[in-house]
């Protein structure tokens, strides 16, 4: 019997609502999730992958086939070793297409076996990005319903 696992790469610095309800359809329709967090040592992060992870570990443990892992190097690479058949990513507005379109793409090039799936969030969460959650954040601004309560004291005790 064949086994789908998916991986949803990102960065998640930190992991917002709209992240979580990605997750969430994406529990639904893969026999295995890996939510896989970017080491990227190119980036300035506000949070550090470690801190990043455990917010995910806390905020995904109601679903018992989400892991959360790290990974550096080519995405493809990492799926070829996690034995991941799809890459899924989300798309929320027609802006997000271009980029998200050249990545699936040259994916595809470097392993024409992994598919990458795109899957629409909930539209309350369409204009909601991590970075924006920062800037809110940074300037003081409220938090309700952009990202889970244990990632809004965390990001308020980053930043004060
Ligand atoms: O949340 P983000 O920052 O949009 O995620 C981007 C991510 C992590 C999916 C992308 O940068 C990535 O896959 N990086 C790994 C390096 C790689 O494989 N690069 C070639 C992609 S075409």
């Amino acid at each position: 019997m064949k086994t789908s696992v998916a991986i949803y790469p990102g960065t998640f610095d930190p992991v917002t609502n709209g992240h979580l309800d990605l997750i969430g359809r994406g529990e639904k329709m893969f026999d295995r999730v890996i939510v896989a967090v970017l080491k990227n040592v190119e980036k300035e992060p506000l949070f550090t992958v470690q801190e990043r992870v455990e917010m995910l570990r806390e905020v995904t443990k109601q679903w018992e086939a989400v892991e959360v892992d790290v990974f550096d190097g080519l995405l493809v690479e990492y799926a070829r070793k996690r034995g991941a058949g799809v890459i899924l990513r989300g798309i929320r507005a027609i802006s997000d297409y271009e980029y998200e379109l050249q990545m699936a793409l040259m994916n595809r090039k470097l392993e024409p076996q992994l598919e990458t799936v795109f899957m629409l969030p909930g539209e309350s969460y369409s204009y909601l990005s991590a970075k924006l959650v920062r800037e809110i954040a940074h300037l003081g601004g409220p938090l309700t319903g952009l990202v889970p309560p244990i990632v809004e004291q965390r990001l308020r005790s980053k930043i004060t």
